[in-house]
């Protein structure tokens, strides 16, 4: 693994997408602290002072839209394995905690000189005072447990997910066991707003809706989730 730590970077994700050519190399990018970081749908990513912002080269999955699917299944697995501590999915690239609220999300991009793709994730790993402003409240991964060596958590996860990539065939029923809203009730937003039950996932890691009686498919938007839908049963 080659792996590149920084004290302050403006963004591990724009550092990776702006290598020349990473070829076949297994690279992971960390950072004390990231300055301009990028979210989901163009949004600004803040970084808490407990939380770990990273970036790693990552080949697609056989179907390459579920690749972050497949991510945030690892992340499930790890913190599982390694922590014994359960946190949740919801669609397409957010980690939640099991009250429901957000602690971590995932970021993908192409390269332009290599079949490796960027995957960056951003998480909150302590209790803090999270701001209030956000949308979605935020939370972390541990409420009591305190990591001490963040990146070397970081570390293993990547040498995990290299370790235990997935099948293709089976990202979509792992993912489905993860999701945080699974047969409840959702508001999908893709410029215009559909109201329906999230029945799971499609074979390219479409979002299923049933409407009105019709199972409608969407490949982008954003979900949220009912009030009294957030404890995962
Ligand atoms: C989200 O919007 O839910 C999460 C996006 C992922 C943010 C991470 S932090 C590390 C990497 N560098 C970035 O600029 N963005 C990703």
């Amino acid at each position: 693994m080659n792996h590149k730590h920084f004290s302050e970077i403006p963004s591990t994700q724009e550092y990776l997408k702006a290598l020349e050519d990473i070829g076949n190399q297994d690279i992971l990018v960390t950072c004390d602290h990231q300055t301009s970081g990028q979210g989901q749908y163009g949004r600004v990513w803040e970084q808490y002072q407990s939380g770990v912002c990273f970036s790693f080269s990552f080949y697609p999955s056989d179907i390459i839209t579920l690749t972050a699917l497949e991510v945030g299944v690892l992340i499930c697995h790890f913190f599982k394995a390694k922590y014994n501590q359960d946190l949740y999915l919801k669609w397409p690239n957010d980690i939640y905690t099991k009250e429901g609220k957000k602690c971590g999300g995932i970021l993908i991009n192409n390269t332009a000189h290599s079949k490796q793709l960027i995957v960056g994730i951003g998480l909150n790993l302590h209790p803090e005072n999270y701001s209030s402003e956000h949308r979605n409240p935020a939370s972390s991964v541990f409420t009591e447990k305190i990591i001490s060596d963040k990146v070397q958590l970081v570390k293993e996860f990547y040498k995990y997910s290299l370790d235990h990539r997935l099948d293709f065939r089976l990202i979509k029923d792992q993912w489905n066991s993860y999701c945080l809203h699974l047969n409840k009730s959702v508001t999908l937003n893709d410029g215009q707003e559909y109201k329906g039950i999230f029945t799971g996932l499609g074979d390219q890691g479409q979002a299923k809706l049933l409407i009105e009686n019709k199972e409608l498919e969407f490949f982008s938007g954003s979900l949220s989730l009912e009030k009294n839908s957030s404890l995962h049963q």
